[in-house]
Order: structure tokens, then sequence, then C-alpha cells
């Protein structure tokens, strides 16, 4: 059965590739800017541990996530595909950023500096472009795309297998 929810998804795969060719055919897309008013200030100090994630308030993680997911989709997921399963270009995120203080260290260092080698960017940096408050929120987003999901509860996007989950679990 076809269900509602899947039929979005479905369209909002379609859009994300229609949206993708636009951005290809413009050449660079300065970033978008990313509301973080309701996230409470980290302040300048650059912290190394996901600030977000063993926060007791779940109702900030939950936040934390849903800023992040349109952060990424915003910013990223041109490179990264939908759900940060590589559409080719860029890395499968879900395969290397670990929900942990270890995959907090490589996706900070990466967001901060970019990737850029022999005079090609590779991937733009986002230090000074982007608050630290949504890189972290960004990385709590990431947080909950389990490439281990089992069939039964992941998700999809188009015809592609999405297993990031909302902060309450459910499959986006
Ligand atoms: C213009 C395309 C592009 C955009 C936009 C982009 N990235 Fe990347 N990203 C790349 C490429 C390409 C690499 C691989 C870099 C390399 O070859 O070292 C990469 C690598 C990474 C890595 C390291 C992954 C690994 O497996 O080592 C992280 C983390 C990352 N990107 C996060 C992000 C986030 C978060 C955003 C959005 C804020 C973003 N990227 C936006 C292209 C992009």
């Amino acid at each position: 059965m076809v269900t509602k929810s899947r039929l979005l998804k479905i369209f909002m795969a379609a859009s994300a590739i229609i949206f993708s060719g636009s951005v290809l055919a413009h050449g660079n897309v300065s970033p978008q800017a990313v509301d973080v008013s309701t996230l409470p200030v980290i302040g300048e100090e650059w912290v190394e541990e996901n600030p977000y994630r063993n926060e007791d308030d779940s109702t900030l993680l939950e936040e934390a996530v849903k800023i992040g997911k349109s952060a990424f989709n915003q910013n990223c997921a041109r490179c990264h595909g939908l759900g940060g399963v590589s559409g080719g270009i860029a890395p499968d995120l879900r395969e290397t950023l670990t929900p942990d203080a270890e995959g907090d260290e490589w996706f900070m260092y990466r967001i901060r500096n970019g990737a850029e080698r022999n005079g090609i960017t590779y991937m733009p940096k986002f230090e000074g472009i982007m608050a630290q408050e949504a890189m972290w929120a960004l990385k709590s987003w990431l947080d909950t795309c389990d490439p281990e999901v089992d069939d039964d509860s992941s998700c999809w996007v188009g015809d592609e297998k999405n297993s990031c989950l909302t902060a309450e679990g459910q499959c986006e």
C-alpha cells in the first residue's frame, strides 16, 4: 500500500533532485542561515563533544535534531545526499560519524575547515558562516542516522534507504 507519508517522501526526494540540479547549474550556492535562537548559547569557546547529546532535557535534544535536519537539507544534502546517504559526490556521513566523542571530533574538524587539496575546494569551510550551535544541531540529527537499523524499522526516501529518525524515534 502506498501511504501518504511514503508519497510525501517520494515527492521530497524528487524535489531535492530538481533542486540539486538547479544548484549545479548555478555553480556556487551561498550557505543558508540557520536559526538557532531556540537553542541555548554555547559561547565563543569551541566545545569538544556534542553538548546536546547528554542533555537531560529531551525537548532540547528534539529541538536540536529538528534544526539540524533542516540545516543539513539546506547546506549539506546537495553534496552528501538526503539523510546523509551519499549521493555519490561526497562521503556517506552515516558510515564515518559515530555518535560519540571521536565522531564529534572528526565532524567538527571537517565542518570548520572544509576540505581543500591542491587549491581545489572539495567542501567549503563553515567556520565563520555557521554558528557552533548550528553545527552541533547538525551532529545531533546525523546521530539519528544509523545504517544498521534493521529493515522493519528503516525509513525510506524514494528508493533510498534512509534510517534517520526524529528525536522521538519516528521515521522522518
Ligand atoms: C560542495 C559539496 C559539499 C558540501 C556543500 C558539504 N560537503 Fe562535506 N564533504 C564534501 C566532500 C567532497 C568531502 C570529502 C572530502 C575529502 O575528500 O577529504 C566531504 C567530507 C565531509 C565530512 C568528513 C566525512 C568523512 O567520511 O571523512 C564531514 C563530516 C562533512 N563533509 C560534513 C558536512 C556537513 C555537515 C555539511 C553541511 C554543513 C557539508 N559537509 C557540506 C562535500 C561537501
